[in-house]
């Protein structure tokens, strides 16, 4: 009902993940307390200590225990002595899948005080929707004549109607609540099967959602766009692995790793979905209370965007950008305060509102 709390299951993880994810729940303490929304948060100990005693990076009905909730909040996972395969793929591609997160949005944006790599102060205010659960990343293929000098791989790329339809609907939708401009990256003069089939879905999809039209833009001349002009473009829409890429290449053009959020989301909100900073577990800092909160923070707003809280989402976001103009911010960035410092800065700023 309109006055039960909603449910959130918090998962730290390893590394900065147990740093970053207090600051975080200390800002959303503060502005959920100003906006009267009321959250619940189940902790859950998962990852690689986990691992480490149970063999697992979650227990078995650990998927069953996060369908209860309304939303997973997530720091990070990944140790140096355990296999990337087995964290990611005992805990992240599981819930990814299981959850039918379909979308991976990824803002990247300009802050305040916060240097990108271009000769140029042009803020850049994008918005890149990466399909998460089909395309490139399929299981469908296999290796033959190993070993043998005919030796073979075969991946097949696999697009769905519904697939492409329902990722482009997203992403004209949130064109649609922008600038109206949506990008499409494609490679339909190379891939000539799959990606024509992409540009078609997502060309009728916009047109359907009354968008005036779609630019549909092939991968390697985008590419160069991101550098040259990432100013013209609003919402990026891209298939798993050009999503991937992209993603990469547009938070490289903002600034530091450490305050790139992302969501997975499972718009129609039959399942949770899931919010994590783009960053690992960085266990080169980790244990040192330096950790950039940024990323895990501004995750937390968009966690609160997608559970109806738009305004205290963007008094939150509003509220670290003005710390950073204030020229307070951690080390990556060039600054001197730990991570307490910022967040308390935060906290503050949060309190004192608008
Ligand atoms: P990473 O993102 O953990 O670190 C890369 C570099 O950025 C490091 O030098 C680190 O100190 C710095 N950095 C990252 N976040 C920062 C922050 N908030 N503040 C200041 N500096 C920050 O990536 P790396 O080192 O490749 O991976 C470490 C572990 O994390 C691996 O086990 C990897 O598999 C895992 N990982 C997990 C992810 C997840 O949980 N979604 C995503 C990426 C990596
Ligand atoms: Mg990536």
């Amino acid at each position: 009902s309109e006055n039960s709390p909603q449910r959130i299951a918090v998962v730290a993880g390893d590394g900065i993940g147990q740093e970053v994810m207090p600051a975080a729940l200390a800002c959303l303490d503060a502005v959920t307390e100003r906006h009267g929304i009321r959250l619940e948060y189940t902790h859950l100990d998962w990852g690689s200590d986990f691992y480490r005693e149970h063999g697992s990076m979650m227990p078995a009905d650990g998927l069953d225990e996060l369908s209860r909730h309304d939303a997973i909040f997530l720091g990070a996972v990944g140790a140096p002595d355990i296999p990337d395969t087995e964290t990611l793929w005992g805990l992240l591609i599981p819930i990814r899948r299981a959850f039918d997160q379909y979308v991976n949005l990824r803002p990247v944006r300009t802050l305040p005080g916060v240097p990108g790599p271009l000769a140029t102060d042009r803020p850049i205010d994008m918005m890149i929707v990466r399909e998460n659960t089909e395309g490139e990343y399929s299981e469908i293929g296999g290796r033959l004549y190993r070993g043998r000098p005919q030796e073979a791989a075969v991946q097949e790329t696999v697009f769905t109607r519904l697939g492409v339809s329902r990722v482009a609907r997203y992403a004209a939708d949130l064109a649609l609540s922008r600038s109206g401009r949506l990008t499409s990256a494609t490679k339909s003069n190379g891939i000539i099967h799959t990606m024509p089939f992409w540009d078609e879905i997502v060309a009728e999809t916009a047109a359907a959602s009354g968008l005036g039209g779609v630019d549909s833009v092939l991968v390697d001349a985008l590419a160069a766009r991101f550098v040259l002009q990432p100013w013209s473009l609003d919402v990026v829409v891209a298939s798993n692995l050009l999503g991937d890429i992209l993603s990469d290449l547009g938070s490289a053009l903002t600034g530091s790793i450490g305050v790139a959020p992302s969501a997975n989301l499972n718009p129609e909100g039959i399942h949770p979905s899931l919010f994590e900073p783009v960053h690992g577990s960085a266990p080169d800092i980790a244990g040192k209370g330096i950790a950039n909160p940024i990323g895990q923070i501004w995750t937390a707003a968009m966690m609160l965007d997608h559970l109806g809280h738009r305004a205290a989402a963007a008094e939150q976001i509003a509220a670290f950008e003005r710390v950073l103009d204030a020229g307070i911010c951690t080390g990556d960035l060039g600054g001197t305060a730990s991570t307490a410092e910022f967040t308390d800065a935060v906290v503050r700023e949060i309190r004192r509102g608008e």
